[in-house]
């Protein structure tokens, strides 16, 4: 079963085909880190208009590069929440409009879920693409020619190295399992999941404030870095000693549960910041590093420290890192090495942890059955319980 998946819930436009769930025949991705960049964050209104410009390009191409047709296609699937509304709607209106037009079944999916699903999809490294949209004078997106296929920036100067997650696609090396814990580290979520199988999710815990992307990103700004700030934090916190500055582990007794919460470790960096002071920051490399180090460990701790209460208390064996925070290195190494021997950690390819349509339509698959038909019902939603979405009229 072929599902065309399309994903717009923030700022990046994706459109993906997955055969049975699994096999990933292609995962395009049109990012507007660019465009976003020099507001130092998503600009909702830029976002959707973005989306409207290059979903129907995007959804032609894909289709065209694999000799389809929407007539091959079995299904289709979107993204209908959580999400910034206005982005959730492009999506959720083009896959209505072409799912009604070519009598096929709609399956709407839930964007947290699919980063849960993420791990159980791969596929050779010319099945991803990644594109880099930008503004033009007017404000409106333009097109720029995509990256190379394995996802490596080509040499386009729009397509900037430094924004691109390097080795961006890169095969999982073992195989998940249902069940599995699952642990959430995006830009708008943190949370600690069990997941039961594609249809069933226990939530442990999530963040009460920021999310451990969002942390990340608010460093960068501090700092003056760029945006999103996680890459960049990363990048800066190399060579950098990570025991250089003292950072907070908030949320850390037994009694907070499997509750994260962020903010205060972005108010002791804020103070910290203020202490070093920040011309000096940026003109001392050395410094700059420890300082992210520092603060990248701190984050990559709460999180580690967190899933290894709830592997032990759940007793599952296999742990799932999910969402854009789990292309950081330094959380894969370091997870690696506390859970070895504890539970096998799996992360998916880091093309796959950014938002992408490909765990969208690959989590559809399983939830064919809920959805038989294209219903124009269908509505985006900004907040949404975790699980498969229903129709209203179901
Ligand atoms: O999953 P995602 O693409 O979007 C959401 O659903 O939010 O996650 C984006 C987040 C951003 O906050 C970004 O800074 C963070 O993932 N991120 C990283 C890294 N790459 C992306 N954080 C830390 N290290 C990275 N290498
Ligand atoms: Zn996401």
């Amino acid at each position: 079963m072929l599902i065309l998946g399309i994903e717009t819930s923030c700022d990046e436009t994706s459109v993906a085909l997955v055969e049975d769930g699994r096999r990933l025949v292609a995962s395009d991705v049109a990012s507007q880190v660019l465009m976003h960049e020099k507001f130092g964050g998503v600009v909702p209104e830029l976002a959707s208009r973005a989306h409207i410009q290059k979903l129907i390009p995007l959804i032609d191409e894909c289709l065209a590069r694999n000799d389809l047709t929407l007539a091959d296609v079995d299904a289709l699937a979107v993204t209908a929440g959580p999400g910034l509304v206005g982005a959730l709607l492009v999506g959720v209106e083009t896959a209505k409009a072409l799912a009604f037009a070519a009598e096929k079944p709609l399956i709407p999916v839930h964007h947290i879920a699919g980063h849960l699903y993420s791990p159980m999809v791969s596929g050779p490294s010319d099945a991803y693409r990644h594109i880099v949209t930008q503004l033009d004078a007017d404000n409106s997106a333009v097109e720029n020619a995509p990256a190379k296929a394995n996802g490596e920036a080509g040499n386009s100067p729009e397509i900037s190295p430094a924004k691109s997650t390097p080795g961006l696609v890169q095969q999982r090396d073992s195989e998940l399992e249902f069940p599995y814990l699952g642990l959430v580290v995006s830009g708008g979520h943190s949370s600690l999941v069990v997941v039961q199988s594609p249809v069933e999710f226990r939530v442990l815990g999530e963040t009460v404030d920021d999310a451990a992307g969002e942390a990340f990103d608010k460093l960068a700004k501090l700092l003056s870095l760029g945006y999103p700030g996680g890459p960049l934090v990363e990048r800066a916190a190399h060579g950098g000693n990570p025991k250089a500055f003292k950072f907070p582990r908030p949320m850390m007794r037994r009694e907070h549960g499997y509750q994260f919460s962020f903010s205060g470790l972005k108010t002791a960096a804020l103070q910290q910041v203020r202490a070093l002071d920040v011309e000096k920051i940026a003109s001392d490399e050395g410094l700059r590093a420890d300082l992210c180090a520092s603060f990248q460990a701190a984050v990559v701790d709460v999180l580690l420290k967190k899933a290894a209460m709830a592997l032990e208390e759940t007793g599952l064996r296999q742990l799932a890192i999910v969402g854009g925070v789990a292309c950081n290195g330094a959380l894969r190494a370091e997870a690696a090495q506390r859970f070895a021997g504890v539970a096998r950690v799996v992360f998916p390819p880091p093309a796959l942890c950014t938002d992408n349509a490909a765990m969208i339509a690959g989590l559809a698959y399983h939830h064919r059955d809920l959805h038989a038909g294209c219903d124009l019902t269908l509505n985006a939603q900004a907040t949404l319980p975790l699980g498969p979405v229903r129709n209203e009229h179901q």
